[in-house]
């Protein structure tokens, strides 16, 4: 496909979608987001993909939705546009696991964007905020939700009341991001996660993420629940037999991905 804000490529198994407005600090206007939307959806459904990593510049991931675009916009229109939710909500649908590499600004609907991805890696110059309340409106693309489950409601309201940044560093010891990295193995590390992924069984690993997911969307006793089954479903499984096989035989597994 030709795309005009986004860069795709593929390195063995990963697919890497970089967001490329660099002008605009990759500010995530419509057409940005729907051609992050078609390709995701793309690398999702290509059985030669196993993970995909999200990156920006190392200026900015992205500087939040495009303001400039958004500031005539009317009730009416963004209500009858659904917006945000058709465009935004591509990478929330995503089967395979998607990596968040950061670095720089990741700001309002930049900062909600990364974290509907599953595992956030951040560089040492990331930067984490929810500064919509500046412009007189709040979180849009899940802000306000997400980021309290991941830092609490403390750290979240100091940040989406005041839109006080958070460095890498502090992001990290909040639990907002897995890891932070130097800048120059921020692709090299998403990469290597994304390979770790690749030699997983896929069947496997896309159940781990939709339970883990689900304990965002359930009680404790219906999670376990969920988990359970999801668990014994696993026993349907050739990847199953194999990873237990090789582990009595002392050998590497050999994954088929069924
Ligand atoms: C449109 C943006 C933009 C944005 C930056 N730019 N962020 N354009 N929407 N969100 C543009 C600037 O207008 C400028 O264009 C160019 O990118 C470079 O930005 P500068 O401001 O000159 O860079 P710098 O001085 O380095 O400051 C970086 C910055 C600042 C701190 C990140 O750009 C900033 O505060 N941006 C806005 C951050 C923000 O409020 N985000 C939340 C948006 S609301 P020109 O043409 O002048 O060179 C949101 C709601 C989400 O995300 C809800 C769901 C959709």
């Amino acid at each position: 496909a030709a795309y005009e804000m986004i860069l795709t490529e593929v390195q063995g198994k990963v697919a890497i979608i970089r967001l490329n407005r660099p002008k605009a600090l990759n500010a995530l206007c419509d057409q940005l987001m729907e051609e992050l939307g078609q390709a995701l959806r793309g690398f999702d459904a290509d059985p030669e993909i196993a993970a995909i990593v999200l990156t920006g510049s190392e200026k900015a991931f992205a500087a939040g939705a495009d303001i400039k675009e958004m500031q005539s916009r009317t009730y009416p229109a963004v209500y009858l546009d659904d917006f945000i939710g058709k465009r935004w909500e591509a990478v929330t649908h995503v089967q395979k696991p998607v990596i968040a590499a950061v670095a720089g600004y990741a700001l309002g609907g930049g900062c909600e964007l990364a974290m509907m991805c599953d595992i956030i890696l951040a560089a040492e110059n990331a930067k984490f905020g929810q500064p919509e309340i500046n412009l007189g409106v709040i979180p849009g693309a899940g802000g306000t939700q997400r980021l309290t489950r991941a830092i609490g409601k403390s750290k979240a309201m100091e940040m989406v009341l005041t839109a006080r940044m958070m460095d890498a560093t502090e992001a990290e010891r909040a639990n907002l991001v897995a890891r932070v990295v130097p800048l120059d193995q921020l692709l090299p590390e998403a990469l290597k996660l994304g390979e770790k992924l690749a030699t997983l069984s896929a069947p496997a690993v896309a159940v781990a993420k939709e339970a883990v997911n689900r304990a965002y969307e359930t009680t404790l006793a219906e999670g376990v629940k969920f988990e359970r089954r999801a668990f014994q479903a696993l026993f349907a499984t050739e990847d199953q037999k194999e990873g237990m096989a090789a582990f009595a035989e002392k050998r590497p597994a050999q994954f088929r991905n069924r």
